[in-house]
């Protein structure tokens, strides 16, 4: 079995829909308000065991009542929380989500995510070299990222960033990274002066940036986008989250990256057919469906 350990984000995400998102200076009366745990590295995480991976999750929670919604719904979805650190009289991660007019408005506020520090990485070593893949996000403390990406190289384990949210990245740390997944907006800030292509170029089979519904472009001999599956959307967030988590398994369990973002995709058009992030996200059976479609 597959064995991946994400170090990251854990939260609750707040979900209004509304018909529109408001202006500046402007109230509207939302739809309705639901609770869903959420944060990248928590979905990442469940989009991985729930296709059959053995997860260990590694972040931080508080003592409050968020925290302990988070932790429970992670033994729910078979992920260890033997690594998930809780802090007394501090407020867990929380993510404001407005879905509109067909898409998503996120502010994350980052809570106790923001605690996340090299004595927790040490912590997780032995479980970091005894994993196939270790997966990590944006929203810990970037320097945390630096060191995991030297602890990986130390340890031999391979290395999915997923560079989200927006944010650049060390020279020394991108050497360190065996898969690199931003969407273009993400791709452009780390690679200002390069078109999309030519950063593709540059990586070959590393960089893979992620085009929403339109696939997913890297290289292996030539560039090329595996174009997403089409289906009826009904909220994108965390859609991101489970293609990595699925890409994950499937490179943890020897497949070709091609194959492997063939599965991711199929994953990712099953998650957006539901509201909340982790609520769409697919067992094995059902990603397998998919793909003899
Ligand atoms: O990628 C989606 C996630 O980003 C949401 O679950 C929310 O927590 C935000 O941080
Ligand atoms: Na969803």
């Amino acid at each position: 079995m597959a064995k991946v350990t994400v170090v990251g984000s854990l939260s609750i995400d707040l979900v209004v829909r509304a018909a529109k998102r408001p202006v500046a200076g402007e109230t509207i009366i939302g739809e309705d308000l639901s609770l869903f745990p959420g944060g990248k590295g928590a979905n990442q995480a469940v989009a991985a065991a729930r296709l059959g991976a053995t997860v260990t999750m590694v972040g931080c929670v508080g003592d409050d009542s968020y925290g302990e919604m988070i932790i429970k719904n992670l033994e729910k979805e078979n992920v260890n929380t033997s690594l998930v650190k809780r802090f007394t009289k501090k407020t867990s991660g929380t993510a404001h989500i407005t879905v509109a007019e067909g898409d998503n408005s996120i502010i994350v506020v980052k809570g106790t995510n923001d605690l996340v520090d090299e004595s927790l990485i040490e912590e997780a070593r032995a479980e970091i070299a005894s994993s196939d893949i270790v997966m990590a996000q944006y929203e810990i403390p970037l320097p945390i990222i630096d060191y995991l990406a030297k602890v990986c190289e130390e340890e031999g384990t391979s290395f999915l960033l997923n560079p989200a949210p927006a944010a650049d990245i060390q020279t020394e740390t991108l050497k360190r990274i065996t898969y690199l997944t931003p969407n273009e907006n993400e791709n452009k800030l780390i690679f200002p002066n390069k078109t999309s292509d030519e950063a593709i170029a540059d990586f070959p089979g590393n960089l893979l940036v992620t085009l929403g519904g339109k696939g997913v472009r890297f290289q292996t001999d030539t560039i090329q986008t595996v174009p997403a599956f089409k289906v009826a959307v009904t909220d994108t967030t965390g859609a991101g989250d489970t293609f990595n988590g699925a890409f994950a398994v499937a490179i943890a369990e020897g497949k070709d990256i091609e194959t492997a973002v063939l599965f991711g995709n199929a994953a990712a058009a099953l998650s957006v057919q539901k509201l909340g992030a982790q609520s769409g996200m697919p067992d094995r059976e059902a990603v397998k469906e998919m793909l003899t479609q």
